[in-house]
This record gives C-alpha cells, sequence and structure tokens, in this order.
C-alpha cells in the first residue's frame, strides 16, 4: 500500500479515447514536477460525456491504479477534467459604484463587481464551472488588470463564464466519488489543455489552443493575457475513422488502422493513383484502398472542424489577436501534416503538442494526450499554493482567476 501524500496533485480526464490519470509532486518552489500517468482505454464514454458508468468507473480504477504505481503514492483526490457539447463560454461584464468615501477602490470591491459579473439568468439546468475575470474599467477607462488602490467612482469587469448541464457534470462527478475518490474541483478541459501549452508570454501575444482527441474537440483563445472565448465541438479523431469506414466501405476497426498507417491531412500530388492492398482476413475479402481517396476524407473533416472554429473566432473579432498563432493537442495532433492544415486554414503559424508551460515534463510524459491531465495538475498547483499559504475559499477562487488571466 502507498501512502497519501499531501503535496501531490492528480489530474483526471475520462476522455472518449483513453481515461488519464498524471500525478504531480510540488516541489519546493510551488511548481508541479510529473511524477506519474496512468491510463486506460476508455469504454463508457461517448463524445466526451459518460454513456456506460460502470465500464467508466471500471476505466477509472485502472488508469488511477496504474498511475498510483508509476508515482509511488495513494490517490485519495483528483481535478477532474469535464467536456461535452453542453458546455458553453461567453463573455459577461459586472458593474459596481466605488462607495468609499475617498473613491480608492478596495478589494471588496472588486469582489463585488465580479459578484454582480457572476449575476446571470441562466436556465435552471445551467451551472457555472468556471468565472475567469479579464480586465476591468475604472470610470470608463479599459484595460486594467487589477484596480485595487486606484481611485474611481464606477467600477466595471469583463469576465468570461464557462456553464455547463449540471445533470450532466454530476455523472462524471459521480463516477469518481463511486470509486471513494474526492473531486477537488472540476475544470474544463479546454482550459486544462491551454494551460499546459502556452507560456504567459504566448497568452500575452495571442493564442489559440485546440485539443481534438476522439470524441470532442475543445478550443480556447488568449488575447492580451486574458481568456475571451472557449468552446466544444462534439467532433474528434473517431469521426474521421467513421468517415473512412463509410467513404472506404470497410468495417471501422480496418478504417481506424488505415489512419494510423497510412493517414495525412494533406493530399499531395505526389500520392496520385497509389494503392494500398488489404489482403484478406476472417471474414474479410481482400481490398484495394485509394491513398489519395483516404487522405482525402481525413482532411477533409479535419479542414471542416478547423474551419468552423476559425469562423466562430473570425466572428467574435479574434482572429486578429491570435500573434502567437495556434496551438494544437490531444491525440489528432499526431495526424502528420496536421501542422501545415491548420496553417493553411487560419493564415497562422501552428505549433503541435509539445507542452512549453510545464518545466522538467520528461519526453515519455511530454504528449499530446496528455495535455488537459497535466494541465489539471497545473491548476491544482497552484490551488496547493495558495491553501498552504493560508488563503481563504475567496482567495482560492480569485487566485484560479489570475492563473488564468496570465
Ligand atoms: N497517429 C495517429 N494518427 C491519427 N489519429 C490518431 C493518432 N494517434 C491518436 N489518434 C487519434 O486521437 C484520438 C484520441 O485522442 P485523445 O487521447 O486526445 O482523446 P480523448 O482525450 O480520450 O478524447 P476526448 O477528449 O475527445 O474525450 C483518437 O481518435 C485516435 O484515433
Ligand atoms: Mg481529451
Amino acid at each position: 500500500m502507498f501512502s497519501a501524500q499531501s503535496n501531490v496533485i492528480v489530474g483526471l480526464e475520462i476522455g472518449t479515447s483513453k481515461v488519464c490519470a498524471v500525478v504531480g509532486e510540488i516541489g519546493a518552489g510551488g511548481a508541479p514536477n510529473i511524477i506519474g500517468v496512468g491510463q486506460a482505454r476508455s469504454r463508457g464514454v461517448r463524445k466526451g460525456e459518460i454513456s456506460e458508468p460502470e465500464l467508466a468507473e471500471e476505466d477509472i480504477r485502472n488508469a488511477i491504479v496504474e498511475a498510483e504505481q508509476m508515482a509511488n503514492v495513494e490517490i485519495r483526490n483528483v481535478y477532474l477534467g469535464v467536456t461535452g457539447n453542453h458546455v458553453r463560454g461567453f463573455n459577461n461584464r459586472g458593474v459596481h459604484p466605488v462607495v468609499s468615501a475617498d473613491r480608492e477602490i478596495t478589494d471588496e470591491d472588486v469582489q463585488d463587481v465580479i459578484k454582480n459579473a457572476k449575476a446571470i439568468n441562466l436556465p435552471p439546468e445551467s451551472g457555472i464551472i468556471h468565472t475567469i475575470r479579464q480586465l476591468f474599467y475604472v470610470d470608463g477607462h479599459h484595460g486594467i488588470p487589477n484596480p485595487v488602490g486606484m481611485f474611481g467612482a464606477r467600477m466595471e469587469v469583463d469576465v468570461h463564464v464557462v456553464q455547463g448541464n449540471v445533470n450532466r457534470l454530476k455523472n462524471s462527478i459521480r463516477a469518481v466519488k463511486s470509486l471513494h475518490l474526492e473531486v477537488d474541483e472540476i475544470i474544463f478541459n479546454g482550459l486544462a489543455s491551454s494551460l499546459a501549452m502556452l507560456t504567459n508570454e504566448q497568452k500575452e501575444l495571442g493564442a489559440l489552443v485546440i485539443d481534438m482527441g476522439g470524441g470532442t474537440t475543445e478550443y480556447c483563445v488568449y488575447a492580451d493575457g486574458v481568456i475571451k472565448h472557449t468552446g466544444v465541438l462534439a467532433v474528434g479523431g473517431d469521426h474521421i475513422s467513421n468517415d473512412l469506414a463509410y467513404g472506404l466501405k470497410v468495417p471501422l476497426g480496418r478504417a481506424e488502422q488505415l489512419k494510423f498507417d497510412h493517414g495525412s491531412a494533406l493530399v499531395e500530388e505526389s500520392i496520385r493513383g497509389r494503392q494500398i492492398e488489404l489482403p484478406g482476413e476472417v471474414g474479410l475479402p481482400a481490398k484495394t484502398i485509394n491513398l489519395e481517396h483516404l487522405r482525402r476524407i481525413i482532411s477533409l473533416r479535419l479542414a471542416e472542424t478547423f474551419l468552423l472554429i476559425e469562423q466562430e473566432i473570425a466572428e467574435r473579432g479574434l482572429l486578429d489577436y491570435l500573434r502567437a498563432g495556434v496551438f494544437l493537442c490531444g491525440g489528432c495532433a499526431r495526424v502528420p501534416g496536421i501542422q501545415r492544415l491548420l496553417e493553411n486554414t487560419f493564415m497562422l503559424t501552428a505549433q503541435l503538442g509539445k507542452m512549453s508551460a510545464i518545466s522538467g515534463l520528461s519526453p515519455a510524459l511530454d504528449q499530446p494526450e496528455f495535455a488537459t491531465g497535466i494541465g489539471l495538475v497545473k491548476i491544482g498547483s497552484l490551488q496547493h499554493k495558495r491553501k498552504t499559504t493560508g488563503g481563504f475559499a475567496e482567495n482560492i477562487k480569485k487566485s484560479i482567476a489570475e492563473f488564468f488571466r496570465r
């Protein structure tokens, strides 16, 4: 039996393709050192949400046990990643009059204006997952990161709110709790991945992070150091396999294998006319596949997904802010040629998979599929730092907002 350690943070992603538990140990400086990862093939999740709880629980248990063995610790709590097409991000503004006689803005004023920004009329089944502060206005002057100590009569703040369907979020939480694990906090997968991928400088310059997994694609836009937009599409690499099965008239298993062995996001002139010979197997006749056709199917699905994201970002006027470019993680970052496809779609530089925002990550763990789990550990490590330096709950909430902001 391992011992539980208070300086251990665990991130858990219950993904469509794999369940993944990442274990981080907080070092002396407060930064996490990744000491273990456990993975299990996911069988009870569709489009990022649990559809077969019993299978999901078994897979979670297996991933947790593997992570415990690798890290040599007992896991009791997790930061739980959540996603699904019910998750939405939008911006809201709060207003607050500064009431003190001398009009000096205090910490309480900041709390109040954020509280006002959170007062949103949501449908009864909706719940707020995150309220992330962006920038403040003082008497109409915009772009103020922290107004405490300034003088003014009227204060406003923009926040980015991530909301989801409470019942659907509860399904993930219950699966974790059924294994006698506590949920420290739920975090939107897209935010977690963006924290693993981006440095503060890149957030400041402006960046788009896309996490394209098996059943969902999350994205997150930073501009001027703050989160401006988040979203989820219920499309992932599994849809590419489905398209291939349908388009090439092969069973899904064969389509998946063809994607791994011959897939590319680019259809180059040089492959024109090339054929792939599939040998006959039990119950399956031999078949000839046109490689150009195969790659065109992949390329079309990927381009369509990226274009949907591009349109959404363009509609919000955010494309011109992405000066650090586009960053892709999730298993689909492994598709050959996908970097070029991203660059062609967004007309921006694109980077794949590397977790530049985490120091000391071994190459074995620096894999695009682990971005969510690693980002969850990063968030957890900040929370841990606040708790151990004597912060109260509200301080913790505040700090997480600051963390996303810078
Ligand atoms: N080399 C590769 N070529 C093509 N596709 C790949 C490759 N490696 C992984 N994938 C695809 O990546 C997807 C899995 O990615 P990932 O592990 O990030 O998903 P997930 O986190 O479990 O799912 P989600 O986040 O959507 O719930 C699968 O569709 C898989 O086929
Ligand atoms: Mg994922």
